[in-house]
């Protein structure tokens, strides 16, 4: 059974991006067959991240204009053997209509188990549809309270459009203040949001080099050990959901 898995925020830069790699390389890893499907239209920046920037030689630009299936879209990642990308147009005004996103999601069904679907900040119309019938829903985001509350505006509506499978993944917590007990819990932002956590990613370095670099996490980095856990909590593992236990 394959499932379709959409990352998204109400703010920007909180790092939806650095999710999907950081977690396509995590789920790849396990030896589950990945597709990150980009679709941050016209601010590509997974090829990067992914370290396939001189290898993409078709993405969602080519498809979606009818002049390749997408299975020729697909790039394979190199440093991750079952970790496959269809990169976003780098056209930022080309058209998207959602049927055709949600038919393609659903033919690579049959080719991977996991389907990774980047998004921009609040999302266009058309990703919205996309987004909001996917399996699960990973809504992203920081501790500062606005983005918080772009949260909750964003998972609102994907409650009222029907789609209750939803989780939240707190990024870039400093691990300093929380050990200093300057932040002692999550419970306000999960109440804030309204959504079930899955977990909590340290603000690590590791993330801003591996990413530039486009390569996987180092293993002893604390945010490798962030994504091991959520990759392996998606696929019902019992890792405990404690940031403390992260940082131990
Ligand atoms: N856990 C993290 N620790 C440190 N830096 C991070 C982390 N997550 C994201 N970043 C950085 O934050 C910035 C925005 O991340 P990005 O993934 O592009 O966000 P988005 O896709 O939501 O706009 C990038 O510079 C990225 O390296
Ligand atoms: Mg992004």
């Amino acid at each position: 059974m394959s499932k379709i898995i959409a990352i998204t925020s109400g703010k920007g830069g909180t790092g939806k991006s650095s999710i999907c790699s950081e977690l396509g390389f995590s789920l790849a890893k396990q030896g589950l067959r990945t597709l990150i499907i980009e679709l941050d239209f016209g601010l590509r920046c997974l090829d990067i991240m992914l370290g396939v920037k001189n290898d993409v030689k078709y993405d969602l630009g080519n498809v979606l204009k009818g002049e390749i299936d997408v299975t020729k879209a697909t790039t394979q990642v190199k440093m991750a053997e079952n970790l496959f990308i269809v990169c976003a147009p780098e056209d930022p005004f080309a058209k998207v209509d959602a049927e055709t996103i949600k038919s393609i999601c659903n033919e690579m069904r049959k080719y991977y188990e996991y389907i990774i679907v980047d998004t921009s900040a609040g999302t266009n119309a058309s990703v919205f549809d996309v987004v909001e019938q996917s399996d699960l829903i990973l809504i992203n985001t920081t501790p500062d309270p606005v983005c918080v509350r772009d949260a909750r505006t964003m998972s609102d509506e994907f409650y009222k459009r029907g789609n209750k499978k939803q989780r939240l993944i707190i990024n870039k917590v400093n691990p300093d203040l929380f050990r200093a007990e300057l932040i002692t819990d999550f419970d306000e932002i999960i109440d804030t949001v309204g959504v079930q956590l899955i977990g909590v990613i340290p603000d690590d370095d590791a993330v801003i080099i591996a990413t530039s670099r486009g390569e996987p996490l180092p293993n002893n980095s604390l945010a490798f050990k962030a994504f091991d856990a959520i990759s392996k909590r998606l696929q019902g593992e019992d890792v405990p959901l404690s940031f403390k236990v992260l940082l131990s």
